[in-house]
């Protein structure tokens, strides 16, 4: 048994009110489409098809090669939607699950349920249904006297009987692929002048066939995302998930109602992270730190025992045992080694600090390699553009920087040296050497300590 995926995201989503196609908006830092291709992937024999439309280059652009587009250029239903895709997938694959875009919450779990319902049943088509008490505008699952699934009513044409119908549907179905294309072909066009996929429920029951529906066990699996209101459920939800997740694998999260981790953010055993703090992105954290409260770390790399408190990172890479914060800025290319210490009001970027350097306070380190044991004192500058370029500032190792100094790239400092407090340092330094003034100049040779 072969098996495809048809994600339909061609609509507008209107009701989003939005100049952003509605399956870009995102759900906990990723776009909500991006859901709905991680949880068929791994079910399917080929890449997922997605039906763009409305925004379809922003769609393809965000999306890229994760999945096969098929363009609907008029969005004419659910069922159009499903149809334009027959040229692609035709004869290419037995079964075709067939889901929507604007329900990140399915799971890949639920589709591999449906799949099997689907396998061991007679009739061309497996839905998904649940009972809930909101209807969110969805279909409402009809079923015969003997309780048989006998069609699926849109809630625009429900009688008043079949809107007090608390079985609605989902919007996930299994199809015999072969089945479906005919069946396609058949369905009428609505009131609204749309053709709804919802209809080929109603022909293969026409046809004698018992249609299965899987009904979820956790209603919040099949919330269809219509509006921003329900973004925000939907987003609630998502969050909470990804944090159970990271608690039951060792994680303490102080207050999981406060604590914001991406999907692909990954965190190390007995890391704690307090209350106000969003992980992004790419972000991997090791063992044993200390994260926030009210940190922000985006696409970085931080070792084991790493402790951060109150500080921004982004695109930075941190090694085990670091301390930092408050109110640190690492920017993009900023490399701590071991044990370095980040005092206040620091901000490193496309820098490396060598192990056990220091830099207590209020500090700007820019295009910079700093050796090993430096201490930075309060106030250091490097000064690395001189309006048209970056330029590099290399400090040696056992090095230390007096307060308030101003080292004027491209300027290189030597192994244990000193700079005085308030040297505007303008000319490489020697090992071993005491600078100082403005512009500094060499006093003596720094007195050996041994
Ligand atoms: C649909 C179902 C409804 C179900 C609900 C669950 C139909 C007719 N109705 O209603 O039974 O309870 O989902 O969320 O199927 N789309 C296209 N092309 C189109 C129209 C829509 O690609 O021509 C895409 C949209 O981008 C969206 C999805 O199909 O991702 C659903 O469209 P939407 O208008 O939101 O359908 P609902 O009214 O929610
Ligand atoms: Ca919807």
């Amino acid at each position: 048994m072969t098996a495809a995926s048809v994600i339909l995201a061609a609509g507008q989503g209107t009701r989003m009110r939005s100049t952003l196609p509605k399956v870009l908006h995102p759900v906990v830092g990723k776009p909500m489409v991006w859901y709905a291709l991680e949880a068929v992937k791994d079910l399917v024999d080929q890449k997922p098809v997605l039906v763009v439309g409305y925004g379809a280059e922003q769609v393809k652009k965000a999306i890229g090669d994760q999945a096969d587009y098929v363009t609907q250029e008029q969005q004419l239903g659910t069922g159009h939607a499903v149809s334009v895709t027959r040229s692609k997938l035709a004869g290419k694959a037995d079964i075709l699950l067939v889901t929507f875009a604007d329900m990140p919450l399915l799971t890949r779990e639920t589709l591999e349920d449906l799949i099997k319902l689907h396998a061991g049943s007679d009739s061309p088509v497996t839905m998904t249904s649940f009972i809930g008490d909101e209807a969110r505008g969805f279909g409402r699952v009809v079923r015969d006297e003997a309780g048989h699934v006998a069609a699926i009513v849109e809630q625009a044409d429900a009688t008043p009987e079949q809107l007090s119908i608390r079985e609605y549907n989902v919007s996930a179905y299994c199809f015999k692929a072969s089945w479906l294309w005919r069946a396609l072909e058949q369905i009428p066009v609505s009131l609204k002048g749309e053709y709804y996929l919802t209809d080929v429920i109603g022909l293969a029951v026409a046809e004698g066939y018992d249609v299965n529906a899987l009904v979820l066990e956790d209603p919040s699996d099949g919330i269809g995302l219509n509006n921003r209101v329900h973004l925000a459920t939907v987003e609630c939800i998502m969050r909470q998930r990804i944090n159970e997740k990271w608690m039951l694998e060792g994680v303490t999260l102080i207050d999981p109602d406060a604590t914001y981790i991406e999907p692909d953010v990954r965190i190390g055993k007995d890391t704690t992270i307090q209350p106000n703090t969003h992980l992004r992105g790419s972000t991997v954290i090791g063992e044993h730190c200390e994260i926030g409260p009210d940190t922000i770390v985006v696409d970085s790399e931080i070792g084991n025992h790493v402790q951060l408190l109150a500080s921004v990172l982004e695109e930075a890479s941190v090694a085990d045992h670091v301390s930092m914060g408050p109110f640190c800025h690492l920017r993009k290319g900023a490399i701590l080694d071991e044990y370095v210490h980040l005092g206040n009001f620091g901000e490193v970027k496309d820098s490396y600090l060598g192990p056990h350097t220091k830099m207590g306070h209020f500090s700007y380190i820019g295009n910079a390699k700093i050796g090993a044991n430096v201490n930075i004192g309060a106030g250091t500058i490097t000064c690395n553009y001189d309006g048209e370029k970056k330029n590099p500032t290399e400090i040696g190792d056992d090095v230390f920087i007096g307060s308030d100094t101003m080292l004027v790239a491209p300027v290189k400092i030597g192994d244990r040296s000193i700079t005085a407090a308030g040297s505007v340092v303008t000319k490489d330094v020697p090992d071993d050497a005491l600078v100082m003034g403005v512009p500094a100049k060499q006093k003596r040779k720094k007195e050996k300590s041994d």
